[in-house]
């Protein structure tokens, strides 16, 4: 084997035992490097002839290229190393058990609230929606509540900025659904030709400084208002018994309806519901208020109180949630622990 031979074979053998990319480049230094044998011998060059030149120099430049290939071929195969070991490494084991993601559900008195939607949906009541900051006018004076009247000590208000408050109870909806419905009718109305009765419930969030096992400051409460020509008192107290005998499933509830007293409405009545079974059985819980629709409350909905008439109630759907589901603390409800919401999926 000549010097130039054995050169390549050295350069081949350094190459295969370089087993990284930086082993490699080092063994390269070697030969093909600034002072690497090849070069050096590029450099001898100089002293020859032209003649030996030529010849000497085709030998040292099949050496070299040789060297180069050797190179080439080795730094792919650890790049390929390299890609292999890679991909193994990530490798992905789909027969390993997929991590279980748990099923989220609904708040329990979302599901009340749904099944209020459901129930009137299906006595023909539409479902109205309203501001939960409203002003006095909405929750209070046009409810037949003026400035001094001391049922406004009744409730426990929230006031916020610009003389606002946040709504205590859904009975606004009652005069913005009604005034929109009568704008839309104004005119068959002052024709006497009468209007299509309205029917709605607004169920939603309401607001008042009150907190112990059946009061929370944030409550929701569902107003329903049926207004026509020949709605009575007698109506009321068969469309809230079906509502509830449908809700709880259970023909035989019992219901009460205690005289009571509200500004909007004269008769008054609140509505007790009496705890079936449960750590509360046999105690009555008041679940809403209610009452024929008052003159002025009728007036201030655009409508003669003369002719129209109806009755409105406003319930509270957490207290139905309680009664359904056996809860003694309303409270829970809104703690967010996930141990308690977890039961109701
Ligand atoms: C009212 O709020 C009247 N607007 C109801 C009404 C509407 C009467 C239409 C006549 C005509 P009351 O304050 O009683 O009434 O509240 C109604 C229901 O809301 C109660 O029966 C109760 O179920 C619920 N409720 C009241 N306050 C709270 C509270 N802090 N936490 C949870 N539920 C409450
Ligand atoms: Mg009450």
């Amino acid at each position: 084997m000549n010097e130039l031979d054995s050169l390549v074979a050295s350069a081949q053998t350094l190459f295969a035992q370089s087993a990284t990319p930086a082993e490699l480049e080092n063994a390269k230094a070697q030969f093909l490097g600034k002072s690497g044998r090849i070069t050096e011998l590029m450099k001898g060059l100089a002293a020859l002839s032209v003649e030996d030149k030529k010849t000497r120099g085709a030998v040292i430049n099949q050496a070299k290229q040789a060297i180069e290939a050797a190179l080439n071929q080795r730094r792919q195969d650890l790049a390929d190393a390299e890609l292999q070991a890679q991909l193994k490494a990530e490798a992905l084991d789909v027969t390993l058990p997929g991590r279980a993601r748990a099923n989220g559900g609904l708040h329990p008195v979302s599901l009340t609230l749904e099944r209020i939607e459901a129930i009137f949906g299906s006595m023909g009541f539409e479902v109205a929606d309203g501001p939960e900051i409203e002003t006095d006018w909405f929750n209070f004076t046009a409810l037949n509540t003026p400035e001094d009247h001391p049922a406004r000590s009744m409730h426990d208000t929230f006031y916020v900025e610009g003389g606002h408050l946040l709504r205590t109870h859904t009975s606004p909806m009652q005069i913005r659904h009604a005034v929109q419905h009568v704008k839309r009718y104004r005119q068959q109305i002052d024709a006497g030709q009468g209007m299509p009765e309205i029917r709605v419930i607004a169920p939603g969030r309401t607001y008042r400084v009150d907190s112990d096992a059946t009061h929370s400051p944030m409550f929701h409460q569902c107003e329903g208002l049926w207004i026509g020509e020949n709605v009575s008192f007698k109506d009321l107290k068969v469309v809230f018994t079906d509502f509830c005998r449908t809700f709880f499933e259970s023909d035989d509830l019992v219901l009460r309806f205690r005289p009571s007293f509200f500004p909007f409405t004269e008769p008054s009545a609140e509505i007790d519901i009496q705890f079936a079974s449960g750590p509360l059985a046999g105690r009555w819980l008041e679940v809403a208020g209610s009452g024929q629709v008052h003159p002025n409350v009728v007036r201030n909905m655009g409508l003669d109180p003369e002719r129209f008439i109806g009755f409105a109630f406003g319930m509270g759907p957490d207290r139905l949630t309680m009664l359904r589901y056996g809860v003694n603390d309303l409270r829970l409800f809104f703690d967010g622990d996930i141990r308690f919401l977890r039961q109701f999926q």
